[in-house]
């Protein structure tokens, strides 16, 4: 990590906004004056401008239970409504919601009228089938607009929804179906990936299956089906049930009721660092406040005029705030692409930008370094000229790939927004204001209006500026999760008890603020990995690699890789019955498609190293900093408080 802080700390490059942006810019530097002087009624605004409310609130923070926050709690909304409806009444229902661009090249365009009438029409389906208010709805969805109407007729009844991304595997499905206990899936036959139909249909069957002994899903009452790949899928009689048989005859009158704004909104499962995915709870009116307060002003959204354009799969946070809620909140029109950058061919998601105009783009660092790889001539062929605003979220951008995005893809003259924020924040924390703070490459820059952050040592001491530590938020935000699943000693144990006595949340994440007091991102200070923006961990990696017969020991580091930012590597060691009758190479390619299918290929590992013994400490502790140190072809790092000194230079000689 030192040399990657060496290397930033040369990073002087400063872009200033736009004088002419900045004349139109939605954020006003007065939003940071207003939210210093009065954090609590800065957002009590932000709500009431922003957001539609049955029942006004008079209360907007209650923290009289630290970490358990509640926002608005007296005031009622309907998250639907104000996603939907309300545009539909103030005029716009012929403004289009979502310009569907399928893999195949399939495409239309879906107005706020009709998604509002999809999304009634499905509530009224969803009621039928006996989904009510906090009932649990897992959904299994490609990119397709029915998963965007999904999400929000959950919503619009007040039940609670638990994305599942696509590309996870039928066990991880059944375990996030058994954690939050759903009654329902919304799944499709199947949906398109880099050229061909990846069917999801048959992955809800297996996990729906009986387990003898451990019970089938009891809780899953029906599997909603929409049509899309067109594959050959198993029907369960009176379990399963067509979309297109049901949600069109339905009818389309249906008034949103208004929820309080506690009411939970959805559960979204994310990688800690031990082997269980934790549900991240998150709830409505503070979620719903912060999502579009950020994506109005971090995006500089004019709803108007723009088209914006984020890639991420509803299967991730990025997804929930920057696809769904934050852009349907404020009446924002916008593409929504179903397959990957490369399929047909390497250029599509410029094809994409130049088919629709879009404004605003917001992708991850991994996608651009790959468009780096590719060469700016396939980008350089399409007309790239309506961007004016890009966005990078997932992982540190390092300054490289900044100024090739800014240059290459914005034209030299959009402002860049290098968004920081998790799964558990719900919405943007950090990140420059477009038409207002000067861009440093690589920097996330500064917490937003409202948002206050600080970095810290281990004792909770601030470090100062020209310094690095552990990044905390430092007061409660309105879009927090409000908890984890069934599991409130975990939630207290994993993000309050490191700063117990400051009442700090800690994020998982290194930071060091540089001189003028702007945040730059060191990665994760825990053992949780970030590939290609997907966040995996260490400890459920090891369980799946246990888990195969021909494995005795697994560890599993978070390597440096170029494009991915980090790989996932794996040293095994083999149980010795196998080893004699397996080559090592067939067994570790055995052991990488073992894990793909027990988590999703996503967590495949990039290398598995077969290795006779495993670096530990006196007590028994994998020193995974040594075999991170092995796997990204360093020299090895301080072995003195091994039990066994010589057994790096064993794995060294192995691995090699
Ligand atoms: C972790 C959260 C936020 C949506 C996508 C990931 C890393 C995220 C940045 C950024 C440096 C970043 C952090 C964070 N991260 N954005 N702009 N700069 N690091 O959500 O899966 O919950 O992962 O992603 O390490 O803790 P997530």
């Amino acid at each position: 990590m030192s040399s990657q802080i060496d290397h930033l700390l040369d990073e002087n490059r400063r872009f200033a906004p736009d004088p002419a942006f900045a004349a139109n810019a939605v954020a006003k530097p007065e939003l940071y004056e207003r939210a210093k002087a009065d954090r609590e009624g800065f957002w009590a605004d932000q709500s009431r401008e922003l957001l539609d409310w049955s029942t006004p609130f008079t209360e907007v923070l209650d923290w009289s239970n630290p970490p358990f926050a509640k926002w608005f709690a007296d005031g009622s909304l309907n998250v639907a409504y104000n996603c939907l409806d309300r545009h539909v009444e103030a005029g716009n229902g012929d403004r289009v919601a979502l310009y569907f661009e399928g893999e195949p090249g399939d495409s239309r365009a879906v107005t706020y009228a009709e998604l509002t009438d999809e999304v009634k029409r499905l509530a009224n389906v969803l009621t039928d089938l006996g989904i009510g208010e906090g009932d649990r709805v897992a959904l299994y969805l490609p990119m397709i607009p029915e998963a965007v109407a999904s999400m929000l007729a959950v919503a619009r009844i007040g039940a609670v929804h638990s994305v599942v991304f696509g590309g996870f595997s039928a066990d991880s499905l059944r375990s996030r179906i058994d954690d939050a206990g759903a009654k329902l899936v919304i799944t499709a036959d199947g949906g398109y990936r880099k050229g061909n139909v990846s069917p999801l249909k048959p992955a809800v069957d297996q996990a729906l299956e009986d387990r003898g002994g451990l019970g089938p899903q009891a809780t899953v009452e029906h599997v909603l089906v929409v049509k899309r790949g067109g594959n050959d899928i198993d029907w369960v009689e009176d379990r399963d049930i067509w979309y297109h048989d049901v949600v069109p005859q339905a009818s389309a009158e249906h008034t949103a009721q208004a929820f309080p704004a506690e009411t939970p909104l959805f559960i979204l499962y994310t990688s800690g660092t031990t082997g269980k995915p934790k549900g991240i709870l998150h709830t409505s009116g503070g979620y719903l406040t912060q999502a579009a307060f950020t994506h109005r002003n971090v995006f500089d959204l004019h709803p108007e005029s723009d088209v914006y354009w984020c890639t991420a799969d509803i299967g991730w946070i990025t997804g929930h705030s920057y696809v769904v809620y934050g852009p349907l909140a404020n009446g924002a029109t916008q593409v929504l692409y179903e397959g990957t950058p490369e399929f047909p061919a390497p250029g599509r998601w410029w094809d994409v930008i130049e088919k629709y105009k879009v404004t605003i783009f917001y992708t991850a660092p991994t996608a651009i370094r790959g468009f780096m790889k590719q060469g700016r001539q396939i980008p350089q062929a399409r007309d790239l000229s309506s961007l004016r605003l890009l966005g990078s979220v997932g992982e540190p951008i390092n300054p490289e790939a900044w100024i090739w995005y800014r240059e290459v893809i914005g034209a030299g003259k959009t402002p860049i927004v290098d968004t920081w924020w998790q799964t558990e924040t719900g919405a943007i924390m950090v990140s420059a204001l477009p038409g207002i703070t000067e861009t440093k490459p690589g920097s996330a820059q500064v917490a937003l209006p409202g948002i206050s952050i600080d970095v810290v040592d281990e004792k909770g001491e601030q470090v100062g500026n020209g310094n690095g530590g552990l990044l905390v938020i430092t007061e409660p935000w309105p879009s927090m999760l409000r908890g984890i699943w069934g599991d409130p000693d975990r939630f207290v144990e994993t993000y309050w008890s490191m700063f117990q006595d400051n009442g700090y949340y800690f994020a998982g994440d290194g930071a060091r603020l540089d001189e003028d007091g702007d945040i730059w991102f060191l990665g994760r200070v825990d053992d949780v990995m970030n590939v290609s923006g997907h966040r995996l961990s260490t400890a459920e990696i090891e369980s799946a690699l246990v888990a195969h017969e021909a494995t005795a020991e697994a560890a599993v580091v978070g390597a440096s890789d170029e494009t991915t930012g980090q790989a996932v590597v794996a040293f095994v060691i083999l149980k010795e019955s196998f080893l004699r009758e397996n080559s090592a190479e067939g067994l570790a390619n055995d052991l990488r498609a073992w894990v793909g299918q027990q988590i999703g290929p996503i967590a495949r590992p990039r290398d598995v190293y077969i290795v006779g013994e495993l670096p530990k400490t006196r007590s028994g502790k994998i020193m995974r900093r040594l075999l991170r140190d092995v796997a990204e072809g360093r020299e090895v790092g301080d072995t003195t408080t091994l039990a066994d000194t010589a057994v790096m230079s064993v794995i060294s000689a192995q691995v090699r």
